[in-house]
C-alpha cells in the first residue's frame, strides 16, 4: 500500500518554491493516499545550532501546512523531535551509510562551504536522518522539489544496503517482502522510495536570476515570494522580476535558453494546475507587460487565502500544539512498530 511521507525544515520563511515544490503537492496527494507530513526541527539545528525562535518557526510551518489545506485528522501532521524513533533509526543508518556517500552530497558541499572540517557532524549526517524520517514509516513515495533528489537516491542506497546486509535476519523474522531492484531479487524490509518531483515547477528559480534556485537564504528579498508577503508585495515582486525583452513563445520548446521566461511560465502553470504548453497556448505571442499582471493576479488569488489563514492559525498556538501532539502520538505508534522489528533484525537485546 503506498504511503506518502515528506518534511519541511522550520528555518526561515516559506517561499513560493516550497509552496509549489512541496506544500501544493502534499495537498493534492491527500485524496488518494495516506500521508504523513513532518516539520523536521532536528534538521534545522544541523547548519545553525542556536535559534531564538525554533518553537515559533515550527508552529509557523505547521500553520502553513494547515492553511494550504492539509487535513491533520485524515492524515498525520507532527514535528520530528516529538517522535524519538527518527533519531534512533538515524543512528543505525549512520552505521549503514558510508562517509564517502555523505561527502558526495551537493547540499552538504554547498552548506559547508570551504571550511568543511568545521561543519557540524550533524550537517554531514543530515541525509541519514532524512532517510530515517521516511523509512521509520516504511514510506514508499516522497513529494519534494528537485533539490532533494540526491538525498532520496541516498535513502534508496541506505535501504538497499540495510536489506542486503541483514537479508538473512529479515527472512528469519518474516517481516520482509520480495522485490526486484534493477534485475536483482531482494528480500526487503525497507522499501525503495520513489521521489514525486514532476510537475511544471519542480525547481522554482529566483525572480532576479533564472540560473539560481529560489531560496530562503538569498540576501535579496525581491528574489523570492514569501508566503507571508501581502498582496501588494507579491504583485510588486512579480512586476520587478527579471525577464528578457522578447514576447512569450507559443510552444514549450521556445522557452529553451530563456530561464526567466521558463520560470514565470512554470510558476503560472503550477499555480493554476495547468501544463506549461497549455499556458503558452493562451499567452504565446504576448509581451511580459501583459503576462506579468495576469501572473500577479493569479499568484495573489492563490496565495492570499493561504496567507490569511496562516495568520489566523499563528494567533492560536494552543490549537497548533494540539494538532502536533495528536499527530506525534499517531506517528509514534507506527514508528515504534518499525523500531521493534529493527531491533530484532540488528540484534539489539
Ligand atoms: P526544505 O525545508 O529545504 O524545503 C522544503 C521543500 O521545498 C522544496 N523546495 C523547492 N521546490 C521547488 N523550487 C524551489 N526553489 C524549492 N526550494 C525548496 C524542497 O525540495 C522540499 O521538498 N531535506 C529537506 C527536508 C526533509 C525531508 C525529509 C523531505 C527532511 N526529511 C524527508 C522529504 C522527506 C529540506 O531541507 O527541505
Amino acid at each position: 500500500k503506498p504511503q506518502i511521507f515528506s518534511g519541511v525544515q522550520p528555518t526561515g520563511n516559506l517561499h513560493l518554491g516550497n509552496y509549489l515544490g512541496a506544500l501544493r503537492k502534499f495537498v493534492a496527494l491527500q485524496d488518494q493516499m495516506d500521508c504523513i507530513y513532518c516539520v523536521v526541527d532536528l534538521h534545522s539545528i544541523t547548519a545553525q545550532l542556536v535559534h531564538d525562535d525554533l518553537k515559533s518557526q515550527t508552529r509557523s510551518i505547521t500553520a502553513a501546512y494547515l492553511a494550504s489545506g492539509i487535513d491533520p485528522v485524515k492524515h498525520i501532521v507532527f514535528n520530528q523531535s516529538a517522535v524519538p524513533q527518527h533519531a534512533e533509526l538515524a543512528w543505525i543508518f549512520n552505521c549503514v551509510a558510508r562517509i564517502g556517500w555523505m561527502n558526495r552530497m551537493t547540499q552538504f558541499k554547498d552548506k559547508a562551504g570551504k571550511d568543511r572540517e568545521n561543519a557540524s557532524l550533524g550537517l554531514l549526517a543530515y541525509p541519514s536522518l532524512m532517510a530515517a524520517d521516511i523509512l521509520v514509516y516504511r514510506a514508499t513515495h516522497v513529494p519534494v522539489g528537485d533539490d532533494q533528489k540526491q538525498h532520496l537516491e541516498l535513502t534508496r542506497d541506505i535501504a538497499m544496503k540495510f536489506n542486503l546486509d541483514f537479508a538473512k535476519k529479515i527472512k528469519e523474522i518474516g517481516k520482509g517482502v520480495d522485490i526486484t531492484v534493477g534485475d536483482q531479487p531482494v528480500h526487503a524490509f525497507f522499501p525503495m522510495v520513489e521521489p514525486l518531483i514532476e510537475g511544471p515547477a519542480p525547481r522554482v528559480m529566483s525572480l532576479k536570476d533564472g540560473s539560481k534556485k529560489m531560496s530562503k537564504s538569498d540576501p535579496s528579498d525581491l528574489s523570492r515570494i514569501n508566503l507571508t508577503d501581502d498582496a501588494d508585495t507579491v504583485a510588486r515582486k512579480i512586476r520587478k522580476a527579471k525577464t528578457d525583452p522578447d514576447a512569450l513563445p507559443s510552444e514549450v520548446d521556445g522557452l529553451k535558453g530563456r530561464p526567466e521566461a521558463d520560470n514565470l511560465v512554470g510558476i503560472f502553470a503550477a499555480l493554476s494546475d495547468r501544463t506549461k504548453a497549455d499556458v503558452l497556448s493562451e499567452y504565446g505571442g504576448q509581451q511580459f507587460s501583459q503576462f506579468k499582471p495576469a501572473l500577479a493576479e493569479l499568484a495573489v488569488n492563490v496565495l492570499s487565502p493561504v496567507n490569511a489563514e496562516m495568520r489566523r492559525l499563528i494567533d492560536d498556538p494552543a490549537h497548533i500544539d494540539a494538532v502536533l501532539k495528536d499527530g506525534s502520538e499517531r506517528a509514534g505508534a507506527i514508528a515504534e512498530k518499525t523500531m521493534k522489528d529493527v531491533h530484532e533484525i540488528v540484534g539489539l537485546l
